[in-house]
């Protein structure tokens, strides 16, 4: 059994501490908002946010979660910084297929947590393990630049 603590929820989880994040995510806890693109950290679409750093869950095994709080797009939204990403991401029609965006939107928000005014080479830095197949990497761009203006 392992104890993760999810969106600011305790779940008792029987799962072999192995097991990546993603899966416990997805299959046991039911959040299918995190989504599995290549499950070796090539593509971010699974990311999280562990103790507020943007995290690969594809690759993480629960057992580095002990303890630590995970964050996922679930509720993103009720942080200060969630809300003005996913506001400048409706506003600017960033999504297309929508299937990387869980990933994007997770990415962004840990980048203006911790740089609040990034650069373009602070943008590329952070966003660069996030594919995008429909090629929306302008307007996640232009979202992050009016998110850390709002
Ligand atoms: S599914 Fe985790 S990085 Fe691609
Ligand atoms: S919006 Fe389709 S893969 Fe990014």
């Amino acid at each position: 059994m392992i104890t993760l603590n999810v969106n600011g929820k305790e779940h008792a989880l029987d799962v072999t501490d192995d097991t990546p994040i993603l899966w416990a995510l997805r299959d046991v806890i039911g959040l299918t908002g995190t989504k599995f693109g290549c499950g070796k950290a090539l593509c971010g679409a699974c990311t999280i946010h562990l103790d507020g750093q943007a995290t690969r869950s594809c690759i993480t095994p629960v057992s580095l979660a002990s303890g630590k709080k995970i964050t996922t797009i679930e509720s993103i939204g009720e942080t200060e910084v969630g809300k003005r990403v996913q506001d400048a991401w409706l506003a600017l029609d960033v999504v297309q297929c929508g299937y990387c965006q869980s990933g994007q939107i997770m990415s962004a928000s840990a980048l203006l947590a911790q740089t609040p005014n990034p650069s373009d080479e602070d943008i590329d830095n952070a966003m660069s393990g996030n594919i995008c197949r429909c090629g929306t990497y302008p307007r996640i761009k232009a979202a992050i630049k009016n998110a850390a203006k709002a």
